[in-house]
């Protein structure tokens, strides 16, 4: 069993798409092992995107990130990484696959609806920048 972090990003949980995105996660086979309805700081958007720092989409991805609640989940199952990376798809909706999240539910590669940790260890890093032990579980 593996773990993965995912967020339906502001844009998408604005327009009620987040029992939609839920649903097709479910239906791909991952289970929720924790899940919460949050508001990042700027600050903590900027934290969480280090790696981009300086580069020129930063500024407005952080402030995307940070415009309005966010729902951040820790999903598990078999290679949950690798496969959440092909249900989300490209990063650039007009690039992604059909039938491919990102496809579905993204408005622009700034507003794609979708994070998906990125490696293994990310994932790793990026369950433990939300949640607590007392908040996940081991489904
Ligand atoms: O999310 P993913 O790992 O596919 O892409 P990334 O390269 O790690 O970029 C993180 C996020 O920055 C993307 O999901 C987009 O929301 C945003 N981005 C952007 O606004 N403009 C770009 N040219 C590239 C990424
Ligand atoms: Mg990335």
């Amino acid at each position: 069993m593996e773990y993965t972090l995912t967020i339906i990003k502001p844009h998408a949980v604005r327009d009620n798409k987040a029992i939609a995105m839920l649903s097709m996660i479910a239906e791909a086979g991952f289970r929720i092992a924790a899940m919460k309805m949050i508001r990042l700081s700027s600050f903590r958007a900027g934290e969480f995107y280090a790696e981009h720092a300086g580069k020129p989409f930063c500024e407005q991805l952080v402030k995307m990130m940070s415009s309005g609640p966010i729902i951040v989940a820790i999903l598990s199952k078999d290679h949950a990484v690798r496969d959440l990376r092909s249900l989300v798809g490209n990063t650039d909706p007009e690039k992604a696959d059909p039938g491919t999240m990102r496809k579905i539910f993204g408005n622009s590669i700034r507003e794609n609806a979708i994070h998906a940790s990125d490696g293994v260890e990310k994932a790793l890093k990026e369950c433990s920048f939300f949640f607590s032990e007392m908040e996940r579980f081991s489904f």
